[in-house]
């Protein structure tokens, strides 16, 4: 679809939102999965998503808004085909995240969150995503590209605009935000399972354990898991926040114990 045209919220979006609303026991509830629809038909949260979204849950637009704009992956501006993250927090940068950034920004034309002239690619930093083990990462419509380099992202990146296929290193095929983004509102493509779902580094600690015999301790320590060892986890962890709220209390009582000693040498 052409990144030009703003499509109207037609009957057949409002039933979705509906069904939306129908999931939750609160149809409020279905806010984020409801704007994340809105993205995937509008390409981004317009104002007419906002007022829709605000009349079919009886909030006010300034609720919606607000929601709207406090999550990052929602956007006011129109998203092009293809969203590009770049991580670029501490550890990614280090590992030349920093540097990917650039490379993209000068060979797209484009500055962070920006959309390139042709519509292709909306170029974004992001903090870290939780993929530190694969830095530095990148994201292609929510999808992680692992261990990149710069010269690695910019043939990604013409990959993308001509079209050609681009597998997710830990999920699959990349399609387009806009489909990416139904999926997020609860539409499912019937593609969970396409790719590779967990990579090596994350399972490095699982695969040593299990050359080497290891295994994780019984469950409440070392008074065993004989009987029942979820009763006796709750019972370890009760005995647990009591010591800590013990301990907890006696810290206040000497803290407040310091600051009346210390109003009283102030008098
Ligand atoms: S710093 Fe980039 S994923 Fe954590």
């Amino acid at each position: 679809m052409s990144q030009g045209v703003t499509p109207p919220l037609d009957e057949a979006t409002i039933a979705e939102l509906r069904e939306l609303m129908g999931r939750y026991p609160q149809a409020r509830s279905a806010l984020l999965p409801m704007l994340h629809l809105v993205q995937s038909v509008q390409g981004s949260v317009t104002s007419e998503g906002v007022e829709t979204c605000a009349e079919l849950l009886g909030l006010t637009t300034a609720e919606v808004s607000g929601v709207a704009t406090f999550y990052t992956m929602y956007t006011r501006r129109t998203m092009g085909t293809h969203h590009v993250g770049v991580c670029t927090n501490t550890l990614c940068a280090v590992m030349g995240g920093d540097a990917i950034f650039e490379r993209l920004s000068d060979h797209l034309d484009v500055g962070n969150d920006e959309t390139t002239a042709d519509g292709q690619v909306t170029l974004e930093r992001f903090e870290c995503i939780a993929a530190c083990d694969y830095a530095p990462v990148l994201t292609v419509n929510w999808e992680f590209l692992d261990r990149q380099t710069p010269e690695s992202a910019v043939d990604l990146v013409d990959r993308l605009r001509a079209g050609e296929p681009v597998q997710a290193s830990r999920g699959a095929t990349i399609t387009s935000w806009r489909d990416a983004e139904r999926v997020l509102a609860g539409f499912e493509d019937g593609r969970a399972d396409e790719g590779p779902s967990a990579g090596d580094a994350s399972l490095a600690g699982l695969r040593i354990a299990q050359e080497r015999g290891w295994s994780a301790p019984p469950i409440g320590g070392t008074g065993g898991s004989a009987g029942d060892p979820t009763a006796h986890s709750k019972e370890a962890a009760e005995a647990e926040a009591d010591t800590r709220r013990a301990e907890d209390e006696t810290v206040a009582e000497e803290s407040g114990a310091d600051v009346k000693g210390g109003g009283s040498s102030d008098d």
